[in-house]
């Protein structure tokens, strides 16, 4: 087996339980349940609901929250295209805040001055492992009446102001695809402390049944109830975007050995900050006093001229190093927006929708010049040639 150091005993063996339990049906088995309460556990919140992705829980996630038709939802444009597309998809409109030049993340001054009284939701990313600055976010939205619902796709476990950050925002939206601290290969989950939401979530993401439980996603009740032609069985709208069981396998051994990838990735951001550290054109994402950054990336802005982005990324992989990772282009700036082909989703509401260049003066300076290095390694020993690799470059052009 490949990557060993990511995947063991204990994920072949509940994935053995699960393929032993013979798939009965939909409604049968208990592995999303048990990835649910010990990731809640874990993050330390009352619910965890798991989906088949982590674009999927932020639109439950916008749902439970009563984000509909017309409706503004304010988030940042440096994300991926998940952020923008939930909000389409629920025939609310895109609101783009700015972001802060050194952590990356939304700038809670740029929120305030977006809010408006059709604003219904924030939706801040805790950018590559680090996490929004929630308290000015969450005082806003209490002032205004809104919900808060954190993007934390890529920050399992991170921590502001020395409090896990799931235990802040109304809601906390996580990605389990496969880059991700907590994988199921592809896959999401969700946690929140507020019980309505919790089954509103679940109902968005199993088909609307009306018997799920906020602990539960699997229908379960006296078969004469249930098998019987009389009886309703939906009570709200939903998709089915439920995580397979076997999915849920993976997440649950992967949430037992959290800690440990926690602490790896963490280390080796230490080791890159040494090596960056007093270099005068490499600025790391600024990690405020208080935070844990679980960096599921490590990322710098690149503020130099002289030698451009692709130059050092060339020089950094002949030294050895993998793949420098660009940032997205910001949402508004991606096709699907500039070119208006977004506008088919509701034409009504999007006709007269533009998003020019201009909207985030200070994310459109910093996207062009990022560069995400991995942590994603198996061991210290592992990543120290990578490093070191980038400890050349930088010898090189100095
Ligand atoms: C910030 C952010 N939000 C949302 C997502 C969407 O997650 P998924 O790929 O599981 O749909 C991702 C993951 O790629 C992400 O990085």
């Amino acid at each position: 087996m490949k990557n060993t150091w990511r995947f063991g005993e204990s994920e072949l063996n509940y994935i053995r339980e699960v393929l032993d339990s013979g798939f009965g049906s939909s409604t049968s088995g208990d592995m999303c349940k048990r990835f649910e309460e010990a990731f809640a556990e874990k993050v330390g919140v009352k619910y965890a609901i798991s989906f088949n992705s982590g674009t999927a829980t932020l639109q439950a996630g916008l749902e439970a929250v009563g984000v509909g038709y017309g409706d503004e939802v304010i988030f940042p444009p440096l994300t991926v295209i998940s952020n923008v597309n939930v909000v389409l998809q629920q025939n609310a409109i895109p609101v783009f805040a700015d972001v802060e030049r050194d952590t990356f993340n939304i700038d809670p001054a740029d929120i305030e001055r977006k809010i408006t009284s059709k604003t219904k939701a924030i939706m801040p990313v805790s950018l590559y492992g680090l996490s929004c600055d929630l308290d000015p976010i969450m005082e806003l939205a209490a002032k205004h009446g809104i919900a808060v619902i954190n993007d934390a796709a890529e920050a399992h476990m991170a921590e502001y102001k020395r409090t896990p950050i799931a235990k802040i925002a109304d809601i906390t939206s996580y990605s389990t695809e496969n880059s991700k601290h907590v994988t199921t290969g592809e896959g999401g989950i969700v946690v929140t402390d507020n019980e309505e939401y919790a089954i509103s979530m679940r109902k968005f993401g199993a088909l609307g049944y009306a018997a799920l439980k906020s602990g539960d996603g699997r229908v379960r009740m006296h078969k004469d109830i249930f098998q019987d032609p009389t009886y309703k069985r939906h009570d709200a709208y939903g998709y089915n975007y439920r995580m397979p069981e076997v999915a849920a396998a993976m997440g649950l051994a992967q949430t037992e050995r959290l800690d440990m990838f926690i602490d790896l990735r963490v280390k080796i951001a230490k080791m890159y900050d040494e090596v960056v550290a007093k270099v005068d054109y490499l600025f790391p994402q600024a990690t405020p006093d208080g935070s844990l950054n679980t960096y599921w990336a490590y990322t710098i802005r690149y503020d130099r001229d002289d030698v451009s982005w692709q130059e050092f990324r060339h020089k950094y992989m002949e030294f050895g190093g993998d793949g420098i990772y660009a940032a997205w282009a910001l949402s508004y700036d991606e096709t699907l927006m500039s070119s208006g082909a977004f506008k088919k989703i509701c034409p009504p509401l999007y006709e007269n929708l533009s998003f020019p260049m201009g909207i985030c003066p200070v994310a459109e300076e910093i996207q062009p010049k990022l560069m995400q290095f991995v942590t994603n390694y198996g061991s210290e020993e592992e990543a120290a040639p990578k490093v070191e690799a980038l400890r050349k470059t930088i010898d090189f052009f100095s």
